[in-house]
């Protein structure tokens, strides 16, 4: 092992990838011309990441080094540059909260005190039991559903506190909320219905 730890959190001594991690990550590499292996490097990170509860230690980014035949401080720069990657565990869901301007302006306060009401925590920080880890980000890409947050791998749109709330608690029963606009309407379409194309998939 090589380098200087990125974060000061206890870092496990080894990592490699599963058998079948292995494979996937042979698949993804063979997705790029001979000696650019390096293009492989962001999805080869995820992965590692995904088998390892949601967070990236340093021996993951070495192992991804070794196969990638980078050096290691190459992977840490891309790793540390990225905030999708995280240095530290994190909660079994991680709620991203979206603080920029069009979430905001539709109420991004509310949904981080109806998270933060309901978790006893802030920003941050992990809920004493792990289950949650509340962060905020910059803009998500979903600002025709503001507010709205990310939870994992899911959006959660047209959020309320009351709505958050409840998303919440259902996660925390270990159930699968709805995902997507928490209001109905279908994907990013006027929230009061259709304002154009009224007659579309009629004859
Ligand atoms: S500002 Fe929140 S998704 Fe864009």
């Amino acid at each position: 092992m090589s380098g200087a730890a990125p974060s000061a959190v206890s870092q496990p001594a080894n990592f490699e990838f599963t058998p079948d991690n292995m494979e996937k990550a042979k698949k993804i590499i063979a997705k790029y011309p001979a000696g650019k292996q390096a293009s492989a490097l962001l999805p080869l990170l995820d992965l590692a990441q995904r088998q390892n509860d949601n967070w990236l230690p340093r021996a993951a980014m070495d192992h991804v080094a070794q196969i990638l035949e980078m050096p290691p401080i190459r992977v840490y720069e891309v790793a540390t540059f990225y905030t999708m990657y995280n240095k530290e565990p994190v909660g079994k869901h991680l709620v991203q909260l979206c603080r920029t301007t069009p979430c905001w302006l539709r109420g991004s306060d509310g949904i981080q005190k109806a998270c933060e009401n309901k978790l006893g925590i802030h920003a941050g920080e992990t809920t004493a039991d792990g289950l949650f880890t509340l962060m905020e980000v910059e803009c998500l890409g979903a600002c025709a559903n503001a507010p709205m947050v990310q939870i994992n791998d899911d959006f959660y749109e047209d959020l309320t506190p009351e709505s958050m709330e409840a998303i919440l608690d259902a996660l925390a029963r270990g159930e699968k909320p709805k995902t997507g606009s928490q209001t109905g309407r279908q994907t990013s379409s006027p929230a009061g219905g259709r304002t154009s194309l009224t007659d579309a998939g009629e004859a």
